[in-house]
């Protein structure tokens, strides 16, 4: 059975010492509880802090973005190679936030995604509609043509030990309520297409939700057959409603 992948997407929150606490919290009622699968992405210059303070426990660090290059000159940026060098496990590549505010486009996730690899670290490749794409009915259309920009420059085998989050725009940060069917039949759909190029790699595969997830339906979302785990911003920010959401992953059986 896969353990459910647990992320907290800090996103632009967060000081030295929320960190601090929110950790050594988390870590004490982990207690080297080797069951979960937990990932915290704080903001970038949170990320050594949180390495070191997270160290002895379960909890993995996942970094919000990298650049493109991998060293040289461009002011303000970082590579994928300084993460991998202080600990970092998973980083995000191409979410919407960035897309939107940033515009990042294919061209640029492309290359993030291939850093990342290079690095031996673990993409998380965020993919998901917007809301007038939703309405337009292309949701199939846009996760398909985002997973096979993975897939028709690098390969099926680019997913090996990758993982896919769908996270509908029209979903992030807006508190709404999930129709937690139609979240499935899209992951369905997306493990789907990686089956038809390798059956054992859509297997494997995580394929994790992310908007909206609060306390309340993580578990109904975590007990769906295509759903490896959840992607949490604003609710993750909250230690005790984090908790509830970690304690639900007991109750999951696949
Ligand atoms: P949200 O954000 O949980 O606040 O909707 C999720 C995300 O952007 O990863």
């Amino acid at each position: 059975m896969k353990k459910p992948l647990i992320i907290a997407n800090w996103k632009l929150n967060g000081n030295k010492y929320f960190v601090n606490i929110f950790l050594e919290k988390l870590c004490y009622k982990l207690n080297k509880n080797k069951i979960y699968n937990i990932s915290i992405a704080p903001s970038l210059i949170h990320l050594n802090e949180a390495i070191l303070k997270t160290k002895k426990s379960c909890i993995k660090i996942c970094a919000q973005n990298i650049d493109i290059n991998s060293f040289g000159a461009f002011t303000g940026d970082v590579s994928a190679t300084m993460l991998k060098n202080i600990g970092v496990k998973y980083v995000l590549i191409g979410h919407s936030e960035r897309r939107i505010y940033h515009k990042e486009n294919n061209k640029d996730i492309l290359k993030k995604f291939i850093e990342v690899k290079k690095n031996n670290l673990i993409p998380i490749l965020c993919i998901g509609e917007t809301l007038k794409e939703k309405k337009k009915k292309q949701t199939k259309k846009i996760c398909l043509n985002q997973i096979n920009l993975i897939i028709n420059n690098l390969g099926i085998k680019a997913f090996k030990n990758s993982i896919i989050a769908y996270e509908p725009i029209w979903a992030i940060g807006k508190k709404i309520p999930i129709k937690i069917q139609k979240i499935q039949k899209i992951h369905n759909f997306i493990r789907s297409n990686i089956k038809l190029y390798d059956k054992k790699i859509s297997k494997k595969i995580i394929i994790q939700y992310g908007g909206s997830v609060n306390h309340k339906n993580a578990e109904q979302i975590l007990k769906q057959p295509d759903i490896d785990g959840i992607l949490i911003g604003n609710n993750s920010l909250n230690f005790n409603n984090f908790i509830k959401i970690i304690k639900i992953i007991k109750n999951i059986k696949k």
